[in-house]
């Protein structure tokens, strides 16, 4: 559920037109519902109500500093996998207790900023991080906490770009090698192995993959305690889908991926951290774009909108899917035509749909792209020179502009000729 409705005809975000804030801003922005985004980050907080637990917002899916700053207000940890999102998630007043450090290739500049600003755990993905990690955190007379995040080997039955947990990927160790690597961490003088970590993809649909994972996770703790590892702390990842196409698909719900955690992991005793970033930004945000203009083609129409693979690559890069509705609804029974609905990049790959069937459209007419909340606005480029385009928040009946729209000097302006050229 969102709170995207229409409203006597009129798509509205919250209590606020979106066809106000088209007004006020001009065309594509992103806009956010609060509202939604609370609402979200809720349902995850009541599905592992009992269990000792930290959601950690994958903020690489939305990472705007009003949106951590919303969330974190709320309670929320955050996953960070960048200096740059370290620092977003600090500057937003994220304890460093509640943030984790995840990604295959963090650099021993990235580490040190971590251990000196404060950091719930790294999430080590190889050995020679393990080794480097120790010898920074060494250095600085600190000692990191470390999960190791192990590739379980589970299809995760989502698209090949965003699976991680086949042993083909690159991401983890092998669980199969884990109580060699656990042997190594535990002699390394500058780590604490506090417990394990696993991700097997995102945009997941259905539960049996995590459940193999997370099977697999619970007998790795058994095991490690065997070794004298003291697993205190388990990170599931994030991962779980949501609904992009909302006439034909129902991924599982919150509440009964919190019951399967609790079954599969519950009886160990330990911590439990996920890192949910889709389900909590992505229905929390649409993209709005205006028609520029509709051209008849040879046996197809495309409607070509002012919005662009720039601003929302996902369509491009992963043939994703996106519901893309009228501003103003449609009247009931309206016959619908089928469009390729296009932006005005230069590549043929600068389609966000094809053959979709939509109601009457005209030229300046707003339409607005469903589930662009996650991996929206922080995929986008200035490719083609369009300027990143504005990010709007959305609480009630108020709205503002929590990134403005760079003006063109601007963009231009942040390039340097060499005074020799
Ligand atoms: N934790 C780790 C270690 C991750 O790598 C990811 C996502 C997440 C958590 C959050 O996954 P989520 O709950 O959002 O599914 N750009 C792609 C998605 C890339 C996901 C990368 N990792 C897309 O637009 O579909």
């Amino acid at each position: 559920m969102d709170h995207f409705l229409y409203r006597d005809g009129a798509l509205h975000a919250e209590d606020v037109p979106v066809a106000e804030i088209a007004a006020a801003v001009g065309t594509p922005f992103y806009v956010y519902s609060s509202a939604t985004l609370l609402r979200h980050f809720g349902l995850f907080e009541e599905a592992l109500d009992g269990l000792d637990h930290t959601i950690c917002f994958a903020m690489k899916s939305l990472s705007n500093q009003a949106i951590l700053t919303l969330l974190a207000r709320r309670g929320a940890g955050m996953d960070v996998v960048s200096e740059g999102e370290y620092r977003r998630a600090r500057a937003a007043g994220v304890p460093g207790e509640r943030i984790v450090f995840s990604g295959v290739g963090k650099t021993r500049d990235e580490m040190r900023t971590a251990l000196e600003g404060g950091i719930r755990q790294f999430n080590v993905e190889s050995e020679p991080e393990m080794r480097a990690l120790s010898e920074v955190a060494t250095a600085l007379g600190k000692v990191a906490p470390i999960t190791i995040r192990v590739n379980p080997d589970v299809d995760a039955k989502t698209h090949a770009k965003i699976a991680t947990g086949k042993s083909e990927n690159k991401f983890g160790i092998p669980i199969a090698k884990a109580r060699a690597v656990y042997a190594e961490a535990a002699s390394l003088p500058g780590l604490d192995v506090v417990g394990i970590d696993v991700h097997i993809g995102s945009q997941l649909t259905e539960l049996a993959p995590f459940e193999a994972a997370y099977r697999k996770v619970a007998d790795l703790t058994e095991q490690l305690r065997e070794d004298g590892h003291d697993i205190r702390r388990l990170d599931l990842g994030g991962g779980l889908g949501i609904p992009y196409a909302r006439s034909n698909e129902a991924p599982p719900l919150p509440l009964d991926y919190g019951a399967l955690i609790k079954r599969t992991v519950g009886h160990l005793g330990c911590e439990v951290e996920i890192e949910p970033g889709r389900l909590i930004s992505g229905n929390a945000g649409l993209m709005v774009s205006k028609v520029i203009y509709i051209k008849e083609g040879e046996g197809r129409n495309f409607l070509i909108l002012d919005g662009a693979m720039n601003d929302l690559i996902r369509p491009a890069m992963y043939e994703a899917h996106h519901d893309i509705v009228p501003v103003t609804e449609a009247e009931s029974g309206v016959e619908q035509t089928p469009y390729d609905i296009v932006g005005p990049v230069c590549e043929t790959g600068d389609t966000f749909a094809k053959a979709r069937n939509m109601p009457p459209l005209r030229e300046g007419e707003l339409v607005a792209f469903r589930s662009a909340g996650a991996y929206g606005a922080v995929m986008a480029s200035e490719y083609n020179s369009r300027p990143l385009i504005p990010e709007v928040l959305v609480q009630g009946d108020q709205f503002a502009v929590i990134r403005p729209r760079p003006t063109f000097d601007e963009m231009i302006a942040r390039d340097t000729i060499p005074e020799w050229l």
